[in-house]
């Protein structure tokens, strides 16, 4: 029995090393040494090739290394098996963290002070007081809720949308397409926190960024395929919108020829807002493996119709 390991970064050291210290007598696998294939019944993997998860007749779960799944159901081949994800407090608050960063950034007026110095220029601009600023924040779910409940001690206005409707305190919650419109036209600054599924992707759209407040700016955490990127370039240079932070993109590492990386009202980060950390997260994978062996149901499963 042993558990095949595919991460997607150069993090791979360093969850061995955790593997020995928290779970000595498990035996990882790492991709693409995986030795006989029969003998592996878990996998924790991210980003895994297309058709590979097939080729491990005993696989009894599925382990997503992150919060998203989306890397996963990519794959048609993928087998039909319980699909977990991460939920971690380090995961949300290394988000939140993020996510309030750049909203203040925003709120500040960071961008256009950072242009002034550029030119020498000393010019106060007129900042409008927190509670007078509304943030919306796509996708109230466990990075949403976190970050909304941020925004709001620090006196903002937040709103969320989601498929379903939620219960967050000081947190106005709309949801689904019939009220999309509504939640956009307020939402001065629009973070995108929904997953990757079938029905988000190119959801921030020419459509969605007409109906956002003039000037409104965009923070996209989610995921690359979330924006149709001509649309939102025509939306900064027509001044609908005034800056847009990026750290998730369609193609990743973004390419050194995308518009994104010179264009003045566009922030890139290199898909940097948070990450799981094997610190807290190894504990969740060895106490699902030990419910799945026991026939016990899974933490943080996913709907695999959903997708998310
Ligand atoms: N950039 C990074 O470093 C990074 C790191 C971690 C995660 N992420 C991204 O963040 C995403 C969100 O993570 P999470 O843990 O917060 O996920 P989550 O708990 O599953 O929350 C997802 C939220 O999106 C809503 N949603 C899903 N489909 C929708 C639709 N069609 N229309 C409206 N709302 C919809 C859900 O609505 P309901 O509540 O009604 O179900 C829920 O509120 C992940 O999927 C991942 O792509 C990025």
């Amino acid at each position: 029995m042993a558990l095949l390991f595919k991460s997607g970064s150069t993090r791979t050291q360093w969850w061995l090393e955790e593997f020995k210290t928290q779970a000595p007598d498990l035996e990882v696998r790492v991709w693409p040494e995986v030795g006989n294939t029969a003998e592996i019944d878990f996998a924790l993997v991210w980003l895994p090739e297309p058709g590979e998860l097939k080729r491990y007749p005993n696989l009894k779960a599925i382990f997503s290394l992150g919060a998203g799944v989306d890397h996963l159901f990519r794959d048609p081949d993928l087998p039909k098996l319980p699909v977990t994800r991460v939920v971690d407090v380090n995961l949300t608050r290394r988000m939140t963290e993020y996510v309030v960063l750049q909203v203040l950034r925003h709120h500040r007026q960071s961008p256009a002070y950072e242009e002034q110095q550029r030119r020498s220029q000393w010019q106060e601009l007129k900042q409008p007081a927190a509670d007078q600023r509304t943030v919306g924040i796509m996708g109230l779910g466990v990075l949403g809720a976190d970050s909304g409940e941020k925004l709001v001690n620090l006196g903002f206005n937040v709103i969320g949308w989601s498929r379903t409707k939620k219960q967050v305190a000081k947190i106005k919650s709309y949801a689904g397409t019939a009220e999309l419109d509504a939640f956009l036209g307020q939402s001065e600054i629009l973070v995108c926190l929904l997953p990757l599924t079938r029905d988000t992707e190119d959801i921030l759209n020419a459509r969605t960024f007409a109906k956002l407040p003039r000037g409104a700016s965009l923070v996209n955490v989610a995921r690359g395929a979330h924006v149709v990127e001509s649309d939102l370039i025509a939306a900064l240079d027509s001044e609908q919108l005034s800056h847009a932070t990026l750290d998730v993109f369609r193609k990743e590492p973004l390419p050194p020829e995308s518009p994104f990386w010179l264009h003045p009202k566009v922030t890139v980060t290199p898909h940097c807002a948070s990450y799981t950390d094997p610190r807290t997260v190894i504990s969740q994978v060895v106490e699902n493996m030990r419910r799945a062996r026991a026939g016990e149901p899974l933490l943080h499963t996913v709907d695999i119709t959903l997708g998310y």
